[in-house]
């Protein structure tokens, strides 16, 4: 593997970076504390192009490969894991899912709306008892004449309350298990789609998050991504996108806490020295530029492979569960460094520290990456009972 980036990557790398701390950094302190959902940095994101990087120009997308792709969500997730959930929802949970399983006329009609900020998606797997065990849906999916019509309930649902397009997973057929799933492209524009924004989350205040009930809601016959009994592949394909683009913005806050540590250090005094020049803190810092460096590298990997189109599923899960555990260990030695100073918000690793804690949980908690692994190390599945 070739570590150097190409002088194109390098730029798109440091576009972010300066698009980063002049458009978000300034608006993310206000945001978090007034639980907005920035919608004007919705357009802004889509105008630099990075809401669908990943999708070819003749779509609406950048046509960018993966490595820079996962650049971009590093930078962005360096100042506000709120904006990074949109690219990563957006990009890697709906556009990936289109772009590889949805018809020419499918992704005709909704990538260039969704790379262009047009419409939000949202990503319908998790229910309020289906979580881990993604295979086990209650929602309903019955056949009529003129198409589908969907009964059940979406929990923790990312853009739920601002989505025009929610890909929605039903059960057609409960019989079949997960090989009777279909994910259903579902217009949110109709009585039946109830979504409620979710409140009182530890952070992510300005990512908007909701329950949704599917009530007789309707899709036509063709609005099916892939084919009835596909729908458990497209949702842990689109999870191998989902889980490298968390990823990589755990990265980002890795390297914000690391900076905001260094900086915080060099300027605080104590005992008429700056903290910085005692052995304890630089250990602390060593330590975060040690697991910074180690997600980062694991987060190319993946990339890598996703561009050359090898498998990756295992490499995305050892990147997802390596970056998302370093960087909630980043963020609360972070907040050490800063002592009562990163208690409060006025420094960004307060606002690390309680956005970074969902990352083990969504796309899959550390537990079931473990398990991923753990399978693919041993060829045994630890979720089947063992003859
Ligand atoms: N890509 C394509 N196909 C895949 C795949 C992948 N990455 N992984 C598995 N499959 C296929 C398998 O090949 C198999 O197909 P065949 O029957 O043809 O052989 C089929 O899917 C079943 O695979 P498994 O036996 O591995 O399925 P499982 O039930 O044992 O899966 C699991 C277990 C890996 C734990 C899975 O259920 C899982 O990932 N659970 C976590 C769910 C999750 O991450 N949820 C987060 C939702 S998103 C979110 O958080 C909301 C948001 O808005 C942010």
């Amino acid at each position: 593997m070739d570590f150097e980036l190409t002088d194109e990557q390098r730029l798109i790398k440091s576009t972010a970076r300066e698009f980063t701390d002049s458009e978000i950094v300034e608006r993310s302190r206000e945001n978090a504390r007034n639980h907005h959902f920035d919608l004007e940095m919705v357009s802004k994101i889509a105008s630099q192009g990075y809401l669908g990087a990943i999708v070819p120009q003749q779509y609406g997308g950048a046509g960018l490969d993966y490595l820079s792709y996962g650049l971009i969500v590093e930078e962005i997730g360096r100042g506000d894991s709120s904006v990074r959930t949109v690219i990563s929802v957006q990009t890697s949970l709906v556009c990936s899912a289109i772009l590889k399983w949805g018809t020419e006329e499918q992704k005709q009609h909704y990538l260039p709306r969704l790379c262009a900020g047009e419409w939000l998606g949202c990503f319908g797997l998790t229910e309020p008892d289906t979580g881990s065990d993604a295979a086990n849906q209650r929602t309903r999916a019955v056949k009529t004449d003129a198409g589908w019509l969907i009964n059940g309930s979406k929990m923790w649902i990312s853009m739920g309350n601002y989505a025009r397009l929610a890909l929605i997973f039903a059960q057609t057929e409960p019989a079949l298990g997960y090989k009777g799933l279909a994910c259903f492209l579902v217009d949110t524009d109709q009585a039946g789609f109830k979504p409620q924004p979710i409140e009182h989350k530890m952070g992510l205040h300005a990512s908007d998050t909701a329950s949704i009930a599917l009530e007789d809601v309707e899709v036509a016959q063709d609005g099916i991504l892939g084919e009835v009994g596909d729908g458990f592949k497209v949702a842990m394909s689109a999870l191998d996108s989902g889980r490298y683009s968390v990823a990589a913005g755990c990265v980002g806050i890795c390297q914000g806490c690391v900076e905001e540590s260094v900086n915080y250090a060099k300027q605080r005094q104590q005992f008429g020295r700056p903290i910085a020049s005692f052995q304890l803190i630089q250990a602390m810092i060593a330590d975060m530029v040690l697991k910074t460096e180690a997600s980062r590298m694991l987060v190319w990997r993946a990339g890598w492979l996703k561009d050359r189109g090898r498998p990756n599923t295992l490499e995305t899960s050892v990147a997802k569960l390596h970056a998302t555990e370093a960087a909630v260990e980043c963020a609360n030695a972070a907040i050490q460094v800063h002592g009562g100073a990163g208690y409060v918000d006025d420094h960004p690793v307060e606002r690390y520290f309680r956005d970074v804690r969902v990352t083990t949980l969504y796309e899959g908690t550390s537990q079931i990456q473990k398990l991923i692994i753990g399978r693919a190390m041993t060829g045994i599945n630890a979720l089947v009972p063992t003859p």
